[in-house]
């Protein structure tokens, strides 16, 4: 009975630290929300095709490596969009008969995805 209680407070001590251990990862990871509000150009449009983009189709790289397309600064951007939304959406969410941008490496997250969309849905304002 000695043994048995001894078991049992341990097992239960563990299975405690067990439950403190997943409380403090979801601190340390909290889920991250999509901020779908607050979309603009300078804040979420821009560093978005700075990280996944401009390796290609920035004013400098564009020549090389973006088949001549710049979609650094607003009035590259916007000269792009106001000619070809479609393609530049399409190519995004990789559907067929488009280019699946960026190439060879992961897709844009959903929420990329969806602010970018929001943003030309506005008219891509320069905000
Ligand atoms: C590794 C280089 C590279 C990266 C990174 C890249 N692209 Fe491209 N992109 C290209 C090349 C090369 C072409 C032209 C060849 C083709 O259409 O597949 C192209 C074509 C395009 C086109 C079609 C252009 C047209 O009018 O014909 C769009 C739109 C586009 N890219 C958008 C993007 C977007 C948005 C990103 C970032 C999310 C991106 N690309 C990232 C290399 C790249």
């Amino acid at each position: 009975m000695k043994h048995f209680l001894m078991l049992f407070i341990v097992s239960t001590g563990l299975i405690f630290q067990a439950g403190c251990y997943y409380d403090k990862e979801e601190e340390l990871y909290p889920p991250q929300p999509c901020d779908t509000s607050n979309v603009s150009y300078a804040t979420t449009i821009v560093p978005i095709l700075s990280n996944r983009c401009y390796s290609c189709h920035s004013n400098a790289n564009a020549q090389n490596f973006g088949n001549g397309i710049s979609f650094e600064g607003y009035a590259n951007i916007s000269a792009y969009l106001a000619t070809s939304t479609q393609l530049f959406i399409g190519a995004i969410n990789h559907q067929d008969g488009y280019p699946a941008m960026p190439p060879a490496s992961p897709k844009l997250t959903s929420c990329n995805i969806n602010q970018i969309e929001l943003w030309i849905a506005a008219g891509y304002p320069d905000n």
